[in-house]
């Protein structure tokens, strides 16, 4: 039996229009066709979530967005909210990435209020945590991470846990071209189960994917998704081209 499926999503950030995320999505639903042993997941920006929606019915493909606000409705101009992503029938949701840490400010508490209202109507929060280049120097991996995932998912409850999804991704690792060791990125996934065993149990410990991030690429992708605890990817440069996406869901298959 397999435990855990491997997940591969595609973080586009703020890449394409809609007219060019729907030549990708349609490209990526064909070369892949039937993958079952593989859960694959593209993150387009909101703006093409409506081109891109309808061309994933019927695939394989599932729809995410890279962001939402926590209140479902109301004065919060240029926010999209939850039951706003579930209308383009979008079933994840990314939370927390570094960059809305860093360019955005968005504090622990602030996107444990979204993962709760992700769980709540039905989206599959992925929750990035990761250090910065400073923090791992200074040895505060561990601590930093575990912080990030102790607050992230402070009220959670074990039924909810079992459909969460955690991305680690080391700062200095994303867009950089610098991809974490397979003993540095093993190490912070064994961790990061640890801290899910003592939340909500060893059984929902080990459903739970860990994706790692970080310039995975298809050269680098065998390793790191044959490491026990890593689960799969969350892919944002080699996500934009469907050629390197599609050979990183190969991989995952291959993986399993
Ligand atoms: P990268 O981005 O693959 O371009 O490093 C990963 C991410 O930020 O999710």
């Amino acid at each position: 039996m397999i435990l855990r499926k491997k997940l591969i999503a595609g973080n586009w950030k703020m890449n394409k229009t809609g007219a060019e995320a729907l030549a990708l999505v349609q490209e990526i639903a064909t070369a892949i066709g039937k993958q079952p042993d593989v859960e694959v997941v593209i993150c387009p920006p909101f703006t093409a979530l409506a081109s891109v929606a309808p061309v994933l019915d019927g695939t394989l493909l599932k729809l995410g967005a890279q962001n939402m606000h926590p209140e479902a409705g109301g004065a919060f101009t240029g926010e999209i909210s939850a039951p706003m992503l579930r209308s383009f029938f979008a079933t994840h949701v990314i939370l927390g990435h570094s960059e809305r840490r860093a360019y955005f400010g968005e504090t622990d508490t602030f996107i444990n209020q979204k993962v709760l209202s992700a769980l709540k109507n039905q989206l599959r929060p992925i929750l990035c945590v990761g250090e910065t280049l400073a923090e791992r120097e200074s040895g505060s991996t561990l601590k930093v991470v575990q912080t990030q995932t102790e607050k992230g998912l402070e009220g959670v409850s074990k039924e909810q846990a079992a459909s969460l999804i955690v991305a680690y991704e080391p700062v200095w690792a994303i867009g950089t071209g610098k991809v974490a060791t397979t003993e540095q990125a093993q190490e912070v996934h064994a961790f990061i189960r640890d801290l899910l065993t003592k939340l909500f149990g060893e059984a929902i410990a080990q459903k739970v994917r860990i994706l790692y991030g970080g310039s995975m690429k298809p050269a680098n992708a065998p390793e790191l998704l044959a490491q026990k605890d890593i689960d799969g990817g969350l892919i944002g440069g080699a996500a934009l081209e469907a050629r390197s996406f599609i050979e990183l869901v190969k991989a995952a298959a291959a993986a399993k």
